[in-house]
């Protein structure tokens, strides 16, 4: 009986020695490595208003950075930014690339923004991400994502003017440069990192010819879309709360154009022309006629992207019921 409890005992001491050694073996491979890669990571976001530290202090990514505001090169050649060169590279896929840009600037919901707009991307290895920052240099928080993603990139960095309230204007024009002087092929489509996409929406971009719309929802519950006419199969009208004289009235989320167009003629935007005119404005420089459009996502009848964020609408609030119940169904 005394025999057994001692034994018993040793057996769980024996037991509880053995669970602590794993633990101090865990805590000595696991915790100290994480720790110091956490602490690096909080020294390289503490000095992410001095760029130049950053550049000192990082040796792994000081190579990166050194091509970090480089034209990037044709997609055929080996693409330096991205871990997964070898793979796009060898790939026998022939998808049309879609050149995804994204203008970004600091603000406090930036890294949820570009957290889920990387991981929807990451769905589809045929996007080149061009992204474009509003500051002097790259920045770190975004190259880690940027890297994360897995997908090939550009990181490159335009500052907007003083006195400019206009956002992604000098940024977009940056990676329309990029695509002209590298004359890069497949579809262009300027993807803010605000928005929410639908993965289904990438096979429909890669029909684009020319210059392609599609329909664009908003979390307050109504949507602008292009109509168009059963008869001919082209865009009749657009279908919006807001004209606002546009000829194009659709939003930076409801276009795609195929880069050989954007090779020939050179369009950008400006920082001069009124509010919400950016996008017909910029249309306008590719296309004569609303006919030219070619209708996506189901002849504009779905609804694929959405503008999260609104101006003038609480989102708990769905303003007027029998949109959203129209809308409901183009998802
Ligand atoms: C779009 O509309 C045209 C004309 O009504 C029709 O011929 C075509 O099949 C439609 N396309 C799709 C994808 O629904």
């Amino acid at each position: 009986m005394i025999l057994t409890t001692t034994r018993r005992q040793a057996l769980t001491a024996l037991g509880l020695v053995t669970v602590f050694i794993i633990c101090l073996q865990l805590l000595a491979h696991v915790a100290p490595s994480s720790s110091r890669r956490t602490w690096a990571n909080l020294d390289e976001i503490e000095v992410d208003e001095d760029p130049t530290r950053i550049y000192r202090t990082s040796k792994v990514f000081s190579e990166s950075f050194e091509h970090a505001l480089d034209d990037i090169p044709p997609h055929q050649d080996p693409l330096p930014s991205s871990p997964n060169s070898n793979r796009i590279n060898s790939s026998k896929n022939s998808k049309p690339w879609i050149f995804f840009v994204t203008p970004t600037y600091k603000r406090k919901d930036q890294l949820v923004d570009m957290t889920r707009l990387s991981q929807t991307l990451s769905h589809d290895k045929r996007i080149y991400w061009i992204v474009v920052e509003d500051r002097e240099m790259p920045s770190m928080r975004i190259r880690w994502i940027l890297e994360r993603s897995g997908l090939p990139f550009a990181h490159i960095t335009t500052l907007t003017p003083e006195g400019v309230h206009a956002r992604g204007v000098e940024q977009r024009n940056s990676a329309l440069q990029i695509i002209e002087r590298r004359k890069l092929n497949g579809i262009v489509y300027f993807g803010d990192d605000d928005n929410a996409y639908d993965i289904r929406m990438f096979r429909e971009l890669r029909k684009t010819t020319g210059v392609a719309v599609f329909g664009v929802g908003f979390a307050v519950g109504h949507y602008e879309r292009c109509v168009v006419d059963e008869e001919t199969g082209k865009v009749a009208r657009f279908a919006t709360n807001w004209v606002g004289g546009r000829m194009y009235a659709i939003d930076m989320a409801g276009f795609a154009t195929h880069s050989s167009l954007i090779i020939e003629k050179q369009p950008r935007f400006r920082n001069d022309w009124g509010v919400g005119q950016l996008e017909t404005r910029f249309i306008g420089q590719l296309v004569g006629n609303l006919t030219d459009l070619q209708p996506l996502m189901e002849n504009c009848t779905r609804i694929y992207v959405w503008h999260v964020k609104t101006q003038g609408g609480r989102q708990d609030e769905v303003k007027n019921d029998k949109e959203w119940k129209r809308l409901s169904s183009l998802v």
